[in-house]
């Protein structure tokens, strides 16, 4: 096993080009030297969404550049790196492609291993990377714009599905309400800054399976029921809009707060990691704060620049799985991405809850 280590990490499963250099010392978690992003929010706003050929385009132009200042701002060459990290997955197959493609060749060039990274993982881990990095066991509330599940973690590798979305994910709920409403794409933080004028309790806004007993969620009826709010108001909207974000924001928010102490109780455990884009949203935090303050849970965030998707987490959680031992970096450069990858495979305990 590998002591020390440089890893570069490298994600680009969607919308964001990240690259970013970890260092790992043994008997020390990793740390970030350097990190670049590239975000490809300006291009798909004209489309209203990811237009997934764009995409992949776009990171075949940014991610050799990012590397070059990645490697620049940390005062390392290529020859320093000791592990190539890329997204295997989910995600966007071509966007995927271009990371494992990229990571893969530099590796073979160098002569030096890869490793393939799972992007949820990546999020999972992220909250290491921060200034008050949480301890195992725990609770994860994983919220990002295609996934929306709470994992018992154990240990790095060792996750356990608790429960997640039937439907929609948070951050889809996000961004279909703010799309109806006109607000564009990516539609989190858009709906998040108008809701700040609003009044939370101006609609009443169903909270999907609230009191289901299990830690599964919901979220398509909700945009159903914003849809229809919106049509009822016709040319009202305009002046009820920032009424109609708060009182969206405020459902998911509930929601996503008491699916995570509903899943902190049964599993008894005393510590909650939020991850994923939606882990940015300052009422989310606000809410869980409070609920968690009461109850005796330390809640862990990454810091706001790495809720939503970068390199650093992808170096790290790569960085982690080899200090723990549970994957091996490879010289086997037969790169396959995995568009459709459920987080629970990584490791073998089955659903729990
Ligand atoms: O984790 P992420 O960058 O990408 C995925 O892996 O999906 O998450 C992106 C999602 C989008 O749905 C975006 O609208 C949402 O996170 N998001 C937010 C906020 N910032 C990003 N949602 C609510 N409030 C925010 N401040
Ligand atoms: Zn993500």
């Amino acid at each position: 096993m590998v002591h020390n280590f440089l890893m570069l990490g490298i994600e680009s499963s969607c919308d964001e080009t990240g690259v970013a250099l970890v260092k790992a010392q043994a008997g020390h978690r990793p740390v970030l030297c350097a990190q670049a992003l590239h975000s490809q929010i300006e291009m798909h706003q004209a489309y209203g969404g990811v237009v997934p050929e764009l995409a992949s385009r776009d990171h075949i132009r940014r991610v050799l550049p990012l590397t070059r200042r990645v490697l620049a701002n940390a005062g390392a060459s290529l020859a320093d790196l000791d592990v190539v990290a890329f997204t295997r997955g989910p995600g966007l197959a071509g966007a995927l492609l271009v990371g494992a493609g990229v990571a893969c060749a530099l590796g073979a060039a160098l002569g030096k291993p890869v490793m393939g990274v799972h992007h949820l993982e990546g999020h999972l881990l992220s909250p290491f990377l921060s200034a008050d990095p949480p301890e195992f066991p725990f609770v994860a509330l994983l919220v990002s714009g295609g996934h929306t599940q709470l994992m018992r973690v154990d240990a790095v590798g060792r996750y356990a599905l608790l429960g997640e979305t039937i439907d929609d994910a948070a951050g889809e709920a996000f961004d279909k309400t703010a799309k109806l409403m006109g607000l564009g794409y990516p539609g989190g933080p858009a709906l998040a800054r108008l809701a700040e004028q609003g009044d939370a309790a101006a609609f009443a806004l169903p909270r999907p399976l609230l009191h289901s007993g299990n830690h599964d969620f919901s979220f398509a009826g909700l945009k159903t029921a914003v849809l229809t709010q919106a049509k009822k108001l016709g040319e009202g909207l305009a002046e009820r809009k920032a009424d109609l974000a708060a009182s969206t924001q405020a459902a998911i928010v509930e929601v996503l707060v008491k699916k995570s102490l509903g899943a902190l109780q049964a599993t008894g455990l005393t510590r909650l990691v939020v991850a994923g884009g939606v882990g940015a949203n300052r009422q989310l935090r606000l809410a869980l704060d409070n609920a968690c303050r009461q109850r005796g849970v330390r809640v862990h965030y990454p810091e706001f620049d790495l809720c939503t998707d970068n390199g650093a987490m992808i170096a790290m959680a790569a960085a982690m799985r080899l200090q723990a031992g549970v994957q091996a970096a490879t010289t086997a450069y037969a790169f396959d991405v995995k568009p459709r990858w459920p987080l629970a495979d990584l490791a073998a305990p089955a659903r729990v809850g």
